[in-house]
């Protein structure tokens, strides 16, 4: 590699400006994170995933506390270790109770389908009751079938792409969008915290079936674990990218009877309660791993040292929405 040509490059991520390592010409060190680029047969390999990390100074505090969150159990979706490190804060109006507007849903029911069932913990405390459901995350299938199928619910492993909310298209286009199950299954579809395609949905409902969901707001509107730590977001978190749900309901048919919106703050009181979470839900910050965001994990760190923890504000609503009657659709 010529040296006259560092000048022409920077760390994509951090724009940060390149030298050689003082061993020699075999890496690339960015002046301002702690990310170091291969050059290989003399050419310099600009790809963050390619990237190795030099040791950053921390604390004994940070390490332990990151490699207890790195070390702790997670399975299904169950957030339980987490408790009194990433604390709620409710809406003054009053909280939004999923569970229990489920519970009633399923008491009136006679074939349920729970979409993204996770490990199915939820599921579990509402049934026994017929129904069916899906996982699409390897691990969490074999999780929510240990925990569902004595209860009576079959679990189906589904394609990830079901969770695409445009769903399959005209002339057989993305069959892989397509639920697994005839028309007119069910007649209640429960999906919590998971992405669906409502035509699909309305196809495997009964004609007055209902939908009962609940959502996280997509897009961002408060300062986030994103832009503390300056990660890459998903698209989908961006304005004007992210899921329309009310629209998609409506294209599909149907008819929203009640609609919760609430906001709440999320707080993170040890960054070991933050790696934890990071690591349960990769896609909140795409390219996170640990060693590659360990100088950024340590600012913030002493930050929240200082603050007494990192606080976000997001919303979520609940949504119930019902298939009309097919003798209402004709008129
Ligand atoms: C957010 S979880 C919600 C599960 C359940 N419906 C509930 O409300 O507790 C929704 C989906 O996230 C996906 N998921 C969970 N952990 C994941 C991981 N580590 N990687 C990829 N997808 C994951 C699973 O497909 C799961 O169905």
């Amino acid at each position: 590699m010529q040296r006259k040509n560092l000048d022409l490059f920077i760390y994509p991520q951090c724009s940060g400006k390149l030298q050689p390592d003082s061993a020699g010409s075999r890496w690339l060190d960015c002046q301002t994170c702690p990310l170091s680029y291969p050059i290989r047969s003399g050419v310099p390999v600009l790809v963050l995933k390619e990237t190795r990390v030099r040791p950053v100074e921390t604390s004994d505090e940070f390490e332990r506390l990151v490699s207890e969150a790195l070390q702790a159990p997670f399975s299904g979706w169950d957030f339980s270790w987490l408790q009194g490190r990433r604390v709620e804060t409710g809406d003054p109006r009053g909280e939004i109770d999923y569970e229990e507007r489920a519970r009633a849903c399923v008491a009136s029911a006679s074939a349920v389908l729970d979409l993204g069932t996770g490990g199915g913990e939820v599921l579990s405390r509402l049934a026994p009751f017929p129904s069916v459901a899906t996982e699409a995350y390897p691990p969490n299938v074999t999780e929510a079938a240990r925990r569902l199928t004595p209860l009576g619910v079959q679990v189906i492993w589904t394609d990830p792409a079901c969770l695409d909310s445009r769903g399959p298209q005209p002339h057989n286009q993305w069959p892989r969008r397509r639920l697994p199950f005839a028309d007119a299954t069910f007649d209640l579809v429960l999906a919590s915290s998971t992405s669906f395609c409502p035509r699909e949905v309305s196809r495997v409902l009964k004609s007055g079936g209902t939908l009962l969901t609940s959502q996280g707001r997509t897009e961002r509107r408060s300062p986030d674990l994103v832009d503390a730590l300056q990660g890459t977001p998903p698209e989908w978190t961006q304005p004007g990218q992210g899921w329309d749900i009310d629209a998609t309901l409506d294209e599909a048919g149907f008819v929203t009877v009640e609609k919760i919106e609430r906001e709440g703050a999320t707080t993170y009181r040890d960054i070991g309660a933050v790696v934890y979470f990071l690591k349960a839900a990769p896609w909140a910050i795409l390219d996170f791993e640990v060693n590659r965001y360990r100088q950024r994990l340590y600012q913030l760190h002493l930050r929240m040292k200082v603050e007494g923890g990192f606080t976000t504000v997001g919303g979520h609503c609940l949504i119930e929405a019902h298939k009309p009657y097919s003798d209402v659709l004709k008129d």
